[in-house]
């Protein structure tokens, strides 16, 4: 069956105050729209239409692609308005229209697979998915008649005390037949709002006998619609759920879930250990048999397989290969690649830095734009001074070197092949390979200057009690 998916998002979201659109805020790393998108592309629909209003460039900066239409609602006059919006882009098509909120997330599309069946075996014009809510105060509420035929969706600023009672509520998604669109000319303005409303299409399809229907098989959870800041974390939270049980089910091991964020376009391989407070973000992949300590974040990180990241660590935009080991308390800023077996440790600090196999920076270190071959050790308090107050230049550290404690590296720089930094030096002009360099001072040993120190007090001491 032929279907087209209308997205509905163009509203004012002022209940979210924010100057952010509400359908781009964010839930787990993506923004509802785009959520609601990538459902209605899993219905393989002919096309997705959304509906934008005044921020319509702004959405399509965030979730433009090639199988997305945008129209535009002038003025946010309410979700038939919306819906009429469309038409236009409508007026070839002649199957079924699912009409969908921007403002609700955890859509499915297998529940919208599900209801889009009953819809055309029930040969109806228009459906709706209905579920029942705990608090139904921010939905509207089905109101069927005795025999449970469904009459009309009343909103809760127009429900008199007996629907307010009713709890079975409205999803906001609907299936309309192509010939049942024509509904929306009969649509009239809500007074107390003066917008009008796509919900009444349910009670002019009813009463023209046309053949209506409220299927309840959504859920409180997957059809919440976001219209407040409350709204957004507890949907961020239900996500956030869904997210890491697939994950449990997929034999990544969670500490203490409750307390781990992870985004979804995160991936994470079998047999990874993930304790609490960690945050995955973006697009991070992380491989198998992993361990990510109390208090890491990553984003945008590829991690290998085996790999230890140990308490409090950061990770940007970087990959960590098989092996590696990293932190506690390391900063590993975006273009930076930690080779196999290779290991980065307390307070070190990377940015677009390179590190070959097997080489390690285990304190207090700063690499920034540099490129540190295998086996190179890097001695605690290692700064790599790249930048010169107006340029970045780069350190090359070949194969093997040792490079002493608090040495200072003044790139461009390199390094050769098996060379040696004395600690302590400041190092100005390349090393060739196997070369020990040295640039401190010559150390120079006074013989007995402590004892003569303390001859000098007594007697200095003496001659202030006589006075
Ligand atoms: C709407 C439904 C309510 C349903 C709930 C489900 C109406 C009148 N009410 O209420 O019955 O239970 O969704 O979550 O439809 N929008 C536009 N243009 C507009 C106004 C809204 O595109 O002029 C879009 C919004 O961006 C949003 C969606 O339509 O994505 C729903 O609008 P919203 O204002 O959130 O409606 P609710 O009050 O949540
Ligand atoms: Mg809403």
């Amino acid at each position: 069956m032929k279907i087209v998916c209308v997205i509905l998002a163009a509203g004012l979201g002022k209940r979210m105050n924010s100057a952010v659109p509400k359908v781009l805020h964010r839930i787990c790393g993506v923004p509802m729209l785009q959520s609601v998108i990538n459902t209605a592309r899993k219905l393989k629909p002919e096309k997705i239409v959304v509906v934008a209003g005044k921020h319509i460039d702004m959405l399509k900066k965030t979730v433009a692609a090639d199988d997305v239409l945008f129209v535009r609602q002038k003025k946010a006059k309410g979700t038939a308005h919306a819906l009429a919006s469309a038409r236009q882009a409508l007026k070839n098509f002649r199957n079924v229209i699912i009409v969908m909120n921007g403002d609700s997330p955890l859509v499915t599309d297998d529940t919208i697979r599900r209801f889009l069946k009953l819809h055309l075996r029930g040969r109806n014009s228009v459906s709706v998915i209905s579920f029942t809510a705990v608090d139904p105060s921010s939905y509207g509420r089905i109101v069927r008649s005795d025999s449970g035929k469904v009459l009309s969706i009343v909103e809760e600023k127009d429900a008199d005390r007996m629907q307010k009672n009713i709890h079975e509520v409205n999803s906001g998604v609907y299936a309309i037949n192509h010939d049942a669109l024509c509904l929306l000319d009969d649509i009239k303005m809500n007074s107390a709002k003066g917008e009008y409303y796509l919900t009444d299409i349910v009670a002019l399809s009813s009463k023209k006998g046309l053949k209506t229907a409220a299927f309840c098989i959504g859920s409180d959870d997957e059809f919440m619609g976001v219209n407040t800041r409350e709204e957004l974390s507890r949907a961020s939270q239900l996500m956030k759920k869904n997210i890491i049980n697939k994950w449990i089910g997929k034999g990544v091991s969670f500490l203490d879930p409750q307390t781990v964020f992870v985004h979804y376009d995160v991936h994470i391989g079998r047999d990874t250990t993930i304790y609490p407070n960690v945050f995955l973000e973006g697009n991070t992949k992380i491989g198998r048999g992993t361990t990510i300590y109390p208090n890491v974040r990553v984003k945008d990180g590829f991690i290998g397989s085996n790999v230890v990241i140990k308490d409090s660590s950061v990770i940007e935009g970087s990959t960590i290969k098989d092996r590696a080991s990293i932190g506690p308390f390391a900063h590993i800023r975006p273009g930076s690649e930690i080779g196999n077996e290779a290991r980065i440790g307390n307070f070190v600090e990377l940015k677009k830095a390179v590190i070959g196999r097997m080489s390690k920076a285990s304190h207090l270190s700063y690499l920034g734009d540099a490129k540190i071959g295998e086996r190179v050790n890097i001695g605690a308090g290692t700064i790599t001074c790249n930048y010169d107050g107006e340029r970045k230049h780069s350190t090359i550290i070949d194969n093997g070197v040792f490079v002493g404690s608090d040495s200072q590296l003044i790139a461009p720089l390199r390094i050769g092949k098996g060379a040696y930094i004395g600690a302590g030096s400041t190092i100005t002009k390349d090393v060739p390979p196997s070369a020990l360099a040295l640039s401190r001072v010559v150390q120079k040993n006074i013989m007995d200057w402590a004892k003569k120190r303390s001859g000098m007090k007594n007697k200095m001491s003496k001659s202030r009690n006589k006075k």
